[in-house]
């Protein structure tokens, strides 16, 4: 393969193992960080780069994203030639998977409740529920949002799942659209967001359709803060609707001092952490898919970037 040039541009991230890691894999490549005025790559692997990484940088054909979700990359001016490229799984479907079935089933066995009786010195029980009493809603049914589906089912949850177009995942109940968000809604009592962040999507847990689920609701946000209307999750735990949600992301990051979220009784928070970039997963397929993309072979996870994910 002849040479090329990779330039890496990630924000909070140490870039040394991932420049050792792909000269490993290309090693007829330059590899270094991208700094101001640095000779203009070929290809681009990046997390929530600024602005003028891409100003300077108008030639790139493919931009490699060392995450699942690109609502970083896409509020930016790309290159109109370059091909943008998402993780796929790359060994977080598995943490999802891990952390959202934890959510739901603290949630369901009343684990909480136990935790709090403990530290007071209290030996209580609580009534047992039916499981067909908590369906899980899934938002977003992609690669992470199918895996979790997958998951729930081992627990004998009903699952239900909400996509753009119709998709049917053995076990799960499917909606579709915004015609049958609302009965998607109205079907659920515990609300798993795996969302991309985009246009449609920005602010569509709010009071009007958090406040269509079951009586009860948990609301798990593990997608991006800006899906959620945070005054109106409060509002409605406040009011009783909502009977409590966890949250791994959010609009300002990290959640400030002073944020109500931190002290609230019925949330319980996260640092941004149910699904992380797994290092040697994700440069294994990054170069795999860089490799592909010289031959001139066809990548799946390619970002339709018109849409948004
Ligand atoms: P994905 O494979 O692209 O799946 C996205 C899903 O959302 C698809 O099912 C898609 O429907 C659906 N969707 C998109 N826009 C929609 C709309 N307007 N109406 C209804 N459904 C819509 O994405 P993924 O890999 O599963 O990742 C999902 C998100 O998880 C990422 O974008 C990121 O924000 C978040 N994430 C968070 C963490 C964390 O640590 N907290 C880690 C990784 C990812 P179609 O199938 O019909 O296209
Ligand atoms: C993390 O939030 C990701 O999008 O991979």
């Amino acid at each position: 393969m002849t040479s090329f040039r990779i330039s890496f541009c990630c924000t909070n991230t140490d870039p040394e193992p991932w420049l050792a890691g792909l000269r490993t894999a290309f090693p007829q490549a330059e590899v270094e960080v991208w700094q101001p005025g640095v000779p203009p790559a070929d290809y681009a692997v990046v997390w929530a780069p600024p602005q003028p990484f891409f100003d300077e940088q108008p030639q790139l054909k493919g931009v490699f994203n060392i995450g699942a979700g690109v609502d970083a990359l896409t509020k930016l001016r790309l290159p109109s030639n370059a091909v943008v490229v998402r993780l796929e799984d790359a060994g977080m479907a598995v943490q999802m998977a891990e952390y959202v079935c934890q959510g739901a089933i603290r949630h369901f066995r009343d684990l909480n409740a136990y935790a709090d009786d403990v530290r007071a010195g209290q030996w209580t029980f609580y009534k047992p529920r039916q499981r067909r009493d908590f369906p899980v809603g899934i938002l977003g049914l992609g690669v992470l949002g199918a895996r979790v589906a997958q998951a729930l089912q081992h627990f004998e949850f009903p699952v239900n799942g909400w996509s753009r177009s119709p998709k049917a995942l053995d076990g799960v109940r499917g909606f579709s659209g915004a015609a049958q968000f609302h009965d998607f809604l109205a079907s659920s009592r515990v609300l798993v967001n795996l969302l991309p962040l985009t246009p449609e999507t920005a602010n569509i847990l709010n009071r009007e359709t958090l406040g269509r689920l079951q009586p009860g609701g948990y609301v798990i946000n593990v997608a991006r803060g800006a899906h959620l209307v945070d005054e109106d999750l409060l509002a409605l735990l406040n009011s009783g609707h909502l009977g409590g949600a966890l949250l791994d992301v959010f609009r300002t990051e990290p959640l400030p001092a002073e944020h109500p979220f931190w002290q609230h009784p019925k949330i319980t928070i996260t640092p941004h952490t149910s699904a992380r970039t797994l290092r040697s997963e994700s440069i294994a397929q990054i170069a795999a898919k860089m490799g592909a993309m010289q031959r001139g072979e066809v990548l799946t996870g390619v970002v339709d970037v018109g849409r948004g994910y």
